[in-house]
């Protein structure tokens, strides 16, 4: 079941009063099988015109299976996705005209300029000439590879080829950018360069985008609204903000006990402020708690009190890793945030 936590605009493209904008994207109980095997279970969703709407999931949930099928990639099972209006089924052309799609593997050509590349696409999608090299001249700007324009494509760091190719989905000018995973496999770095990229790129053009990601980061710093999908089904639907309030709690604390012990989770969820302890390995807690500090204090003393000795400990705000947690029952944690290590004194004559 989709917990809807904020649904979108209430419109369906076709219809829409005068004076209401309909929705870029609207997907309407939209199936799709393989065989016997069903990858996408009856979604819906709506992608307001100007937003950056986020598909959060972890490998296998479906979501390069949604982006194919609203980008006419593959046949729709059934239902139906309307992209800038049209039908992905039934106008197929008039939807390939609207959109930028970037795919998930990487397709520029490495023996050709990265001028090469851009300008065979512009071709491709019947960019008039006079407009071509204004066009490449712009997104070439906009994703910062103005002064790469001659290098072969094969000489681009990973992340410099993913700005080109992204720089290619723009290069007749779309009003829907589909980027599937645009900073999958890239470093750090180069991650943070795309996703300021992508926010310049929100910021200076009309652009509509849909992007899919297994970053909780990613998509709480992009996305306007964000679907956790998770085995072909999407289980929560809102802003950032939205989805971490939806989960009890606003703190998350993290403590490791030196010592195993049955009765930790009940001495933790006695402590103020806890909503729910997670246990996470032998002697690891997640502690949910509405206040983080109080929770800290009183775990500090009662570790003291029993002359129990803590390994490390933690206090976050509550993060989108949370919000999976709470309606997948299951962790999507890509890279763990390090913990502050915290370590206690051993108390004098205290059991080890
Ligand atoms: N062509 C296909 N034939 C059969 N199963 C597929 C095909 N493409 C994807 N799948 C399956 O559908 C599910 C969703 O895949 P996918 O949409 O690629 O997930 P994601 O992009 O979220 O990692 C996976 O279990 C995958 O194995
Ligand atoms: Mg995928």
């Amino acid at each position: 079941m989709t917990r809807t936590l904020k649904p979108g605009p209430a419109m369906h493209a076709e219809g829409a009063p005068p004076g209401v904008a309909p929705p870029a994207i609207a997907v309407e109980d939209i199936v799709k099988r393989y065989g016997d095997f069903e990858a996408v279970k009856k979604v819906n969703f709506q992608v307001a015109d100007g937003e950056i709407f986020g598909l959060l999931g972890p490998n296998g949930a479906g979501k390069s299976t949604l982006i194919r099928m609203m980008t006419t990639l593959i046949p729709v099972t059934s239902g139906r996705a309307l992209v800038g209006g049209h039908d992905v089924s039934k106008e197929a052309n008039a939807v390939r005209r609207m959109i930028g799609v970037i795919p998930q593997a990487l397709t520029s050509d490495q023996d050709l300029t990265v001028e090469e590349n851009l300008s065979i696409y512009a071709k491709l999608y019947s960019v008039p000439r006079a407009e071509r090299e204004k066009n490449i001249n712009e997104v070439l700007e906009a994703v910062d590879l103005a002064k790469w324009r001659g290098a072969q494509t094969k000489t681009l760091s990973g992340g410099m080829r993913r700005r080109l190719e992204i720089a290619r989905g723009l290069v007749h000018d779309p009003r829907i950018f589909f980027l599937d995973e645009p900073t999958t496999g890239l470093d750090p770095v180069s991650r943070i360069a795309v996703w300021e990229m992508l926010n310049n790129l929100k910021k200076t053009r009309s652009l509509t985008m849909l992007l899919t990601t297994h970053y909780m980061e990613e998509a709480d710093r992009l996305c306007d609204r964000i679907a956790i999908v998770d085995h072909g089904t999407l289980v929560a639907l809102g802003t950032p903000v939205e989805l971490k309030q939806s989960v009890p709690g606003s703190n998350v604390v993290e403590v490791q006990f030196a010592r195993e012990w049955d009765e930790w989770p009940a001495r933790l969820g006695q402590l103020t402020g806890v909503t729910d302890v997670q246990s996470q390995s032998a002697g690891v807690y997640r502690v949910l708690t509405s206040n983080g500090s109080q929770t800290t204090t009183q775990l500090v003393e009662m570790a003291t009190s029993l002359g129990e000795q803590l390994t490390s400990l933690s206090v976050q705000n509550t993060s989108l890793d949370d919000v999976f947690v709470h309606y997948t029952g299951r962790q999507l944690r890509d890279e763990q945030i390090k913990p502050v290590n915290f370590i206690m004194p051993p108390r004098p004559g205290a059991q080890p």
